[in-house]
This record gives structure tokens, C-alpha cells and sequence, in this order.
């Protein structure tokens, strides 16, 4: 089977292509076309290095680049300004000039950890996506947010940096486990929500096949889900209003992964419970009906996604870490909530009482 799509993320002197297909691996060109020094840096993790770092370091072998590679640790908790550090400490000591490449192989944690070091490299030096997780490519690759955590707060230190390009090969979720590819269904089903209903119905009828790992299909989620990001960010690629669409459920799903302690949650799954929180209050504002709740929350289950909150999760503890999102204006927390399925929008116009109504009421789902 032989998948091939390339989209154009149009932002001007900042665009870049997406590819989307099956081996792009083991495609020395497509790499080394978007790599403008003599050298690279691969960042990548324990577990993503013996699986796929072979392939990229042969093809940079093949167009006689000069390549270090860095292999961080595993896990959300890594992805820290340590980490960051540490990929500083490698570039200065092995003498990368601005000229250089980051290449980001691995999922979002690196792609973000990756990226950021390259936006502050020398005051920025050139970067590839390589995502190698089924989240990672339909969203963290595309759009240009890199950062690391904080003790206090996720995604609060970082900068806007786009790639040079996204290279998401599929066959590489062959060795996804099945929960990780569950936690990126949540953000492609997130698209659906937020701004393609025509998807969403999509999703509803192919959704066994997506988690059975059909890779014709899960070509098309990313396709889609790619088309969709890469409109919402042309449009506003640095969230001066409508990209914060992007985050549906994902001020509640941060709230989940600070409180709980990152990595126990896998952020898609954080977000799951999250969307389904944001339909809640969606419907006690009256923007949706319960149909919604019922589709959405379908959908998710079909998809292996936890639908509540972590029932030890206290009220105070929500409102606590939500105070703290990169979203809030003068103390006032902005959510996303849904119009209709498939229609979005930011609001800090909602009544206070129902939030609390949807942070006590659960589980919301039926
Ligand atoms: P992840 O990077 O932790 O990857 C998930 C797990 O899968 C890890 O254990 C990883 O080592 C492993 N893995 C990766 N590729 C694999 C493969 N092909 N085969 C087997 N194992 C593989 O998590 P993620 O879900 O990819 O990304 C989540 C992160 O992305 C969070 O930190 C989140 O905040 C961030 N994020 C960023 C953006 C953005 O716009 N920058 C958007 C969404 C999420
Ligand atoms: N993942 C949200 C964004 O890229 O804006």
C-alpha cells in the first residue's frame, strides 16, 4: 500500500510542507531536502531511538550530513527546561553552528522540547517534525507551539516556532500501544467538534478501523485533522483569538495532568475528559442539546477514552490549576465551548455557578 499527501501549512515566509504516507523514513531526499547546513542534531527518546533512529540517521549518512543525536528520557515529567538544557549543553559542546538542524523524532513531548531548543538556539536555528505518535501528527507538529512544563503549570514556558517541515510517517504507529493511539484519536475527534461535523460523522463510521490501526484511514484522520489545524492556525497562528478553538476540553485536561502529576494521564486522555466537561457546560449555557453529549461521548468510549475526570479530583483542585492557563485575561478563566457540533468558540462569558455545577456533577457522563 502506497499512502502519499503532502499539505502546505501557508503562513508566509513561515510555510511549510506536511508529508503524510507510508516509509517517508527511509526517504533520504525528502529529509535532506529540508536540512540547509552540513549538520543535525536527532532528539529522541529511550523508547522511540531503537525503533526508528537507525532510519533517519542512514539517510542523513547518505547526504554526508554531520549528525549528533540526543536520547532524553521517556515521559511527560521530562519535559522540562533540564531537558532543554541538556540539548544546549550538546549543540554548544559540539560546535552546531546556525546552520544547523534540529530534527525532532519521536512524540509530542519531543516535538515540543525539540522545537523550543531550536527556537532559542542562537537565537533559532532550523527544525524537522518527525512525530512519531498518532497525537503528535494530526496536532503538536503542525502549528508552531513548542515549550516545555512547569512544576506550576503545563506548556507555561516555550515560544511560537515553526518547523521546516512535518514528516509523518505512518507505519511508524505500527508500534504504537494501543493506548497511546487511543490518547491521539481524542484530538483527532477534537477536529470534529470544533469545526467539521462532515469529519466527525466520518470518525463515527470508521472509528473500529482507526483503533484496529488500518492504515489507509489513519492517513485520512491525519489528513483531515492536518487540513483542519493548518486553516485554524493560517488564520491566527498566534492565538490572538480563534486558534484557542484548538483548545476544546484542554483547560480542564491540563488541569487533570498538573493535579494528577504529569505522565499519569496521558494528555489525550486529559483532554477526552476534558471535552466531555466543556459539552457539560456547553449545555447548562443552552449553546447545545444533549444530543451532543450523547454522540461525543460515544464516540470517545468507542475510542477507549476516559469520559470523566478522576473522580479523587476536588472542585478547589480544578479551579486551582485552571487558574493558572496560558488562556486567562485578568484572573478570568477563558474556556472553549461548542455552538453546535462542529462549531466552537472562546468565551470568558459564562456563568460561574454552572462551572461549578460542571466540576461537582460528575460523572457527566450517562
Ligand atoms: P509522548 O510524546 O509522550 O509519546 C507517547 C508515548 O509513545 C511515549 O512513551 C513515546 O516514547 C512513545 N512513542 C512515540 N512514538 C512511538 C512509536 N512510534 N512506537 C512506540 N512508542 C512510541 O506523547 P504524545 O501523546 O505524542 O504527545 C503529548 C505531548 O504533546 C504533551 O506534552 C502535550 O502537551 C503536547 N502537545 C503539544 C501540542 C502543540 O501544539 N505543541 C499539541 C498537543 C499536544
Ligand atoms: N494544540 C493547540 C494549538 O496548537 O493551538
Amino acid at each position: 500500500m502506497h499512502i502519499n499527501h503532502t499539505l502546505n501549512v501557508d503562513l508566509g515566509e513561515r510555510s511549510y510542507p506536511i508529508y503524510i504516507g507510508s516509509e517517508l523514513l527511509d526517504q533520504a531526499d525528502l529529509i535532506a531536502r529540508h536540512i540547509h547546513g552540513q549538520s543535525a542534531l536527532i532528539v529522541s527518546n529511550d523508547t522511540v531511538a531503537p525503533l526508528y533512529l537507525e532510519a533517519v540517521q542512514q539517510a542523513l549518512d547518505s547526504k554526508q550530513i554531520r549528525q549528533d543525536k540526543i536520547i532524553l528520557a521517556d515521559g511527560e515529567q521530562h519535559k522540562t527546561m533540564a531537558s532543554v538544557e541538556s540539548i544546549l549543553d550538546l549543540l554548544l559542546s559540539s560546535r552546531h553552528d546556525r546552520r544547523s538542524t534540529i530534527i525532532a523524532l519521536g512524540g509530542g513531548v519531543i516535538g515540543d522540547i525539540a522545537g523550543f531548543a531550536a527556537s532559542i538556539y542562537q537565537r533559532g536555528v532550523n527544525f524537522i517534525q518527525i512525530p512519531t505518535t498518532l497525537l503528535s501528527q494530526v496536532d503538536s507538529s503542525v502549528g508552531g507551539k513548542t515549550g516545555v512544563n512547569h512544576p506550576l503549570g503545563k506548556n507555561m514556558i516555550g515560544a511560537f516556532y515553526q518547523p521546516q517541515c512535518v514528516i509523518a510517517d505512518i507505519a511508524s504507529l505500527r508500534t504504537l500501544p494501543r493506548r497511546e493511539l487511543s490518547a491521539g484519536l481524542a484530538e483527532v475527534i477534537k477536529y470534529g467538534l470544533i469545526c467539521d461535523a462532515g469529519f466527525f460523522d466520518w470518525l463515527e463510521i470508521n472509528i473500529g478501523g482507526l483503533l484496529a490501526g488500518d492504515e489507509e484511514l489513519l492517513a485520512q484522520a491525519v489528513l483531515v485533522s492536518c487540513q483542519n489545524k493548518a486553516r485554524v492556525v493560517e488564520l491566527d497562528e498566534r492565538e490572538g483569538g480563534l486558534r484557542a478553538i484548538l483548545n476544546l476540553g484542554h483547560t480542564f485536561g491540563h488541569a487533570i495532568e498538573t493535579t494528577m502529576g504529569y505522565g499519569k494521564w496521558l494528555h489525550g486522555e486529559a483532554v477526552a475528559a476534558g471535552m466531555v466537561m466543556a459539552i457539560d457546560l456547553s449545555i447548562r449555557e443552552g449553546s447545545i442539546d444533549e444530543q451532543v453529549r450523547q454522540r461525543g461521548v460515544a464516540l470517545l468510549k468507542q475510542a477507549a477514552l476516559p469520559v470523566n475526570p478522576p473522580p479523587e479530583m476536588t472542585v478547589e483542585q480544578f479551579l486551582d490549576a485552571m487558574a493558572i492557563d496560558k488562556k486567562n485575561v485578568d484572573g478570568k478563566i477563558k474556556l472553549i465551548l461548542l455552538r453546535a457540533l462542529g462549531e466552537a468558540f472562546v468565551t470568558d462569558q459564562y456563568s460561574h455557578e454552572k462551572l461549578l455545577q460542571t466540576l461537582t456533577a460528575r460523572p457527566v457522563a450517562p
